[in-house]
């Protein structure tokens, strides 16, 4: 990589203050009991708590009361916010003064479970919402007779579409996340994905070029391959095999081992396995040409148009439209290539 590239990749080493890792979504659902169902049936998330319009999901090693959140709707499925911890109440008070200063309001917030919590949409309109503590929950680790589906144990990431990939990255690199991988332009660092990171794996949050802003993931980490294959499995056996809707693969962008599937409302959601460390600071952000397949499948069929086309708005944000533009290679095209 050039040194342009390097210093325009370059974290913040002493962010202005600290942000720990991707913590939790708050997304609607238009009806909590199908929502229930497909979560923990056929995922196997683990209920933290069912109010009348509310639903707080967590993976089997999580302590945290929620990674996911879903709270009733009558309208249009959205999400409503994407959620990081901080590490101290007082990296809180340090962020309300860092955003003030970027003339980003931020307002704080009483949320039901959490702590102190501060919310602020990022500079390409993101809606954030920023904690350090939740309630602390038994972890089912091993809990093993509770194992179902997919398994899912943690929260990983969140995959964001963006129309400006380079502003969404200034932002989060001078807050301390790091690049760890990167798709660009042929020939150029145009970027059109950023894999970003705090906590030490490859990423906390990702952003790829689109329409946007607009939620395209939630990603889950499972233990294991056959974790993968029997969330499938079980998404068969109880009708929901047309909500998988990517996968198996891998991805070479992570080494992700890699299922989608869409929720009873159209939100996608990730299982995945076979990330990597990300710790040193001389870990040199790793470049993907646009026109490498291999980074969005070294294996596999490539993605369905809807996997690209569709995603979960966020309230009240005009969508607009991306600084690149590229064909995706989908399924469909490829399909029609080959017969
Ligand atoms: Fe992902």
């Amino acid at each position: 990589m050039s040194d342009h590239a390097s210093n325009r990749f370059a974290a913040a080493l002493n962010p202005p203050f600290n942000i720990t890792r991707a913590s939790h979504a708050v997304l609607t659902s238009r009806d909590l009991d199908a929502t229930r169902v497909f979560y923990c049936d056929v995922l196997g998330f683990e209920v933290s708590a069912q109010e009348t319009d509310a639903l707080y999901l967590r993976g089997l090693e999580e302590r945290g009361h929620h990674s996911l959140v879903f709270r009733k709707t009558s309208a249009p499925p959205i999400c409503e916010r994407v959620g990081l911890r901080v590490f101290t109440d007082d990296d809180l008070r340090k962020a309300a003064d860092y955003f003030a200063s970027l003339g980003l309001p931020a307002a704080w917030v009483q949320v039901p479970h959490q702590g102190l919590t501060l919310h602020v949409d990022d500079n390409v309109g993101t809606p954030l919402e920023l904690c350090a503590v939740m309630d602390d929950l038994p972890s089912n680790l091993q809990r093993f007779e509770r194992y179902r589906g997919g398994a899912p144990m943690r929260l990983d990431h969140f995959q964001v579409i963006t129309y400006d990939v380079q502003k969404a990255a200034d932002f989060y690199l001078a807050l301390g996340f790091r690049l760890t991988e990167y798709t660009a332009t042929d020939g150029k660092d145009d970027l059109w994905g950023a894999w970003l990171q705090r906590k030490g794996n490859p990423q906390d949050v990702v952003f790829a070029n689109g329409k946007g802003p607009r939620l395209h993931h939630c990603g889950f980490a499972v233990s294991e391959v056959h974790d993968i294959i029997h969330a499938a499995d079980v998404a068969g056996a109880l009708g929901f095999a047309s909500k998988l809707e990517r996968g198996p693969g891998r991805h070479g962008i992570g080494n992700a081992l890699f299922v989608y599937f869409r929720d009873p409302d159209g939100h996608r959601i990730e299982l995945f396995t076979g990330h990597y460390h990300a710790i040193d600071i001389d870990h040199t952000p790793l470049r993907w040409d646009l026109s490498d397949t291999r980074r969005s499948q070294l294996w596999g069929m490539p993605a369905q148009a809807r996997w690209f086309n569709e995603a979960s708005e966020f309230p009240g944000k005009a969508l607009r439209d991306p600084t690149l533009t590229a064909e995706a290679v989908t399924l469909e095209k490829f399909l029609a290539s080959q017969f």
